[in-house]
C-alpha cells in the first residue's frame, strides 16, 4: 500500500550573520545549513496495518508524515501511496487519507464542532448518506454528543482531538496518518483514542500509521514499530523482537527482611537501593533468576522477591542514548 525508497528531505537554512556587516552579507547570504531531516528512510506498509512511528524531538517523524500526506516534496527519493505520488494528483489523493496533527488543528477555530464538520463534507464532497453513517457511528464511539454545538476554540485538548480525528475519516480514507494523537492528553483520553484507533483499524480495516512520543500507545497498540532518529531509520520490526533483542538485561527486586550493610550477588549489580528494597541487574545468558535467588536465600533473610524484563521504554531510551543500532 506504501513504498517509500530512499526517501529524503533535506532544509536548507541560510546561516545567519550578526552585527551592521553581518546584516549586510545577510543580504547576499549563499551560505547554509543542511538539516537532514529525513535521510535515505526505506520502508514498506501494507494494507490494514497498524504501525508506529517513533523517535526523539527532531527526529523526522512530523517530515515523514508531512511527505506521506502530500504536504512536502522530497528533496530525494520515492513515494508510492496506493500507486499515487502525494504531493501530485491532490484531489484524488486526499480522498484516500486522513490525517490528523496533534499539534494544531485542521477545524475551523470559531465554529462549533458540528458546522465545521459539515463544512468538511462539503469541502471533500462526501454524499450526504455517507457523511451521516459515519458521524452517527463515530459521534457514539467518540463520544462528541456533549461538545458538538461548542466552538473549537473552547474545546479541551481531548476533546479536540476527538474532533479531528471524527473529521479526518468522515470520507472513510483507507489510509489514517496521526502525528501524535495522544500528545498532551491525560492516561483516560489517551486510553479513549487508544481504542478508537484499534477499533477503527480492526472494525474497518483501516490502515494507520502513527508518531508518538509515549511508547505506551505502541505497546497497546502496534505489532510494528519504526525508530527514527536524525533522519536515519534505526529499526524497523516486531515489538518483541525489539525487546529481544536489545533487552537483555533482566531485573531483580529484592525486599530484605533485615537492613544489611552489604548486600553483593554474584553475577549481578546493585543498580538501586533505598533501605531494605534493593533493585538488582543482571544479563541473560550469564547467570539464571534461580541461581541469583539460590544465592539470596543462602545468605540473607528475604521478605519478596520479583524477577522482571527491562521495560520496552528504557529499552528505546538506551537506543535513542547510545543509537545501538548504527
Ligand atoms: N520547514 C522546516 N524548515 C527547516 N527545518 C525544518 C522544517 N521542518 C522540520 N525541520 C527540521 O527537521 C528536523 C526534523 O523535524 P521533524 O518535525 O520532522 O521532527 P519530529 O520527529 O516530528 O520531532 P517532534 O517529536 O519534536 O515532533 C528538525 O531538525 C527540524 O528542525
Ligand atoms: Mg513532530
Amino acid at each position: 500500500m506504501i513504498k517509500v525508497s530512499n526517501l529524503s528531505k533535506y532544509f536548507k537554512i541560510a546561516k545567519h550573520n550578526r552585527g551592521t556587516f553581518g546584516a549586510v552579507r545577510n543580504l547576499f547570504n549563499t551560505e547554509y545549513n543542511l538539516v537532514k531531516a529525513v535521510d535515505q528512510v526505506n520502508f514498506e506498509i501494507q494494507a490494514g496495518e497498524l504501525l508506529g512511528y517513533i523517535g526523539p524531538n527532531g527526529a523526522g517523524k512530523s517530515t515523514t508524515i508531512k511527505m506521506l500526506t502530500g504536504l512536502l516534496v522530497p528533496t530525494s527519493g520515492d513515494l508510492l501511496v496506493n500507486q499515487l505520488v502525494p504531493w501530485k494528483n491532490r484531489k484524488r489523493y486526499v480522498a484516500e487519507i486522513g490525517a490528523v496533527f496533534g499539534q494544531r488543528t485542521t477545524l475551523w477555530w470559531d465554529l462549533p464542532v458540528i458546522e465545521s464538520l459539515e463544512l468538511l463534507q462539503h469541502i471533500y464532497h462526501v454524499p450526504e448518506k455517507r457523511f451521516r453513517a459515519n458521524f452517527n457511528e463515530f459521534r457514539e464511539i467518540l463520544e462528541l454528543d456533549a461538545f458538538l454545538d461548542t466552538p473549537v476554540r473552547s474545546l479541551s485538548l481531548g476533546q479536540r482531538m476527538r474532533a479531528d480525528i471524527c473529521a479526518a475519516l468522515l470520507h472513510n480514507p483507507k489510509l489514517l496518518f496521526l502525528d501524535e494523537p495522544t500528545i498532551g492528553l491525560d492516561v483516560v483520553a489517551k486510553e479513549r483514542i487508544r481504542r478508537f484507533i484499534r477499533y477503527i483499524n480492526e472494525e474497518r480495516g483501516t490502515t494507520v500509521l502513527l508518531t508518538t512520543h509515549d511508547i505506551s500507545d505502541v505497546e497497546k497498540l502496534c505489532q510494528r514499530v519504526m525508530i527514527i532518529d536524525h533522519g536515519k531509520l534505526l529499526y524497523d520490526g516486531n515489538l518483541a523482537a525489539l525487546k529481544n533483542r536489545f533487552g537483555g538485561k533482566r531485573i531483580l527486586e529484592v525486599d530484605f527482611a533485615e537492613n544489611y550493610a552489604e548486600i553483593p550477588l554474584e553475577g549481578a549489580e546493585v543498580a538501586e537501593r533505598s533501605g531494605h528494597k534493593v533493585t538488582y541487574h543482571f544479563q541473560r545468558g550469564t547467570i539464571t533468576a534461580s541461581a541469583l535467588i539460590g544465592q539470596l536465600s543462602a545468605k540473607y533473610r528475604v521478605r519478596d522477591i520479583e524477577v522482571r524484563l527491562q521495560e520496552i521504554e528504557s529499552i528505546i531510551r538506551r537506543i535513542y542514548e547510545e543509537r545501538l543500532l548504527e
